[in-house]
């Protein structure tokens, strides 16, 4: 079975071409248009896909010597996300579904996420937890088995990649905020400042596990410290101040993700999303696996940030299962891990 992903969820026009469960090519187009503005502009975002879609998907088809009628599927992101990248994405899947007469399967992008850590050889089998920390999501799931999956904790307010973003914004650095803060931090002290955690507790009267996020405060805290502090002092405390930020962050996903794993017991625990980039946060919770005896899994960067990879990966398992979606699939912003 050879299957053509593409992704075009929010600011990457990815495709990539897999074979059974071999990666044959997986090609990216970061739109770096967004840096002007701090964030991602959706309208110009799409324009982007528009304009790269047709030579990212022919890269990833040369890349891969696969030719496109020699494709069995086409598969595709149709949600969450932004409305107007996912319909480029889908419209073009679609069309080319039709052209060669193959199936066509929407799947979501976080189950993509989930499968990130699978994309290669020795990756987590079910049952596992799995910390999807991204810009737009900060979600923690039991996955029960693939296509199975029980929602444990989300954010209430910003995802933790978004609060890296805003805090990069708030010390003057670039976006994405992440790897700019990482470097930032490495020169830093992170105990230098108590940045505060927010513990949230189960909603009351609520029978489901929760283990929700929230990063909202955190960041406000950071707001209203640097406010205080002169340009000079600012300029001096810039590399603490990011330090003990991440501390503060990487601290919360992590009690976080222990208080469910009291609960959840399993075997191995992933990591997926850009934020699963950060190399402090990874031996964070390389400790913490050590400590409690589970084993931990994290994608390459490559496949931590948005990519069409995981995307052929999720449907290469649901192909298998004789799922396809009708050529009338929507576009689902809010689609939501079920
Ligand atoms: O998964 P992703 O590419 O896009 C979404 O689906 O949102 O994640 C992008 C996010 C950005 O917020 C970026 O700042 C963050 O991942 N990020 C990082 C690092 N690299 C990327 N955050 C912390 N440390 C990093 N090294
Ligand atoms: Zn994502």
């Amino acid at each position: 079975m050879r299957l053509l992903a593409i992704e075009t969820s929010c600011d990457e026009t990815a495709a990539a071409v897999m074979h059974g469960t071999q990666l044959l090519s997986n090609t990216i187009a970061t739109q770096e248009i967004h840096q002007l503005y701090g964030g991602v502009v959706p309208e110009l975002a799409s324009r982007a896909h528009v304009q790269r879609i047709v030579p990212v998907v022919n890269r990833a088809l040369s890349q891969a010597q696969v030719s496109r009628e020699a494709l069995d599927a086409v598969a595709v992101t149709y949600g969450p996300g932004l409305i107007g990248s996912l319909v480029v994405g889908l419209s073009f899947a679609k069309g080319l579904a039709l052209q060669l007469g193959v199936p066509l399967l929407g799947i979501n992008h976080l189950e993509g996420h989930l499968f990130s850590t699978n994309i290669m050889p020795d990756g987590p089998e079910p049952p596992f937890l799995s910390l999807i920390i991204s810009g737009g999501h900060t979600i923690l799931t039991y996955v029960r088995e693939w296509g199975n999956y029980q929602i444990l904790g989300q954010t209430q307010d910003d995802a933790a990649g978004e609060a890296f973003d805003k805090v990069a914004k708030i010390l003057g650095l670039s976006y994405p905020g992440g790897p700019a803060i990482e470097k930032l931090a490495a020169t830093g002290d992170p105990r230098a400042i108590d940045f505060p955690q927010a513990r949230l507790k189960n909603l009351p009267g609520s029978s489901r596990p929760q283990f929700d996020f929230s990063f909202s405060g955190l960041k406000t805290a950071v707001l209203y410290y640097t406010r205080k502090l002169s340009p000079e002092e600012l300029e001096k405390q810039r590399a603490d101040i990011a330090a003990s930020f991440q501390y503060a962050l990487i601290n919360a996903l992590a009690e976080n993700v222990a208080r469910a794993y009291a609960q959840f017991p399993t075997r191995a625990v992933a990591l997926a999303g850009g934020v699963a980039c950060n190399r402090t946060l990874r031996q964070a919770f390389a400790k913490l696996g050590k400590q409690k005896g589970f084993q931990l899994h994290y994608p390459e960067p490559i496949y931590c940030t948005d990519n069409a990879a995981m995307i052929a990966r999720a449907a290469q398992f649901h192909l298998a299962t004789g799922r396809h979606s009708p050529l009338s699939l929507a576009p689902d912003p809010g689609l939501v891990l079920s």
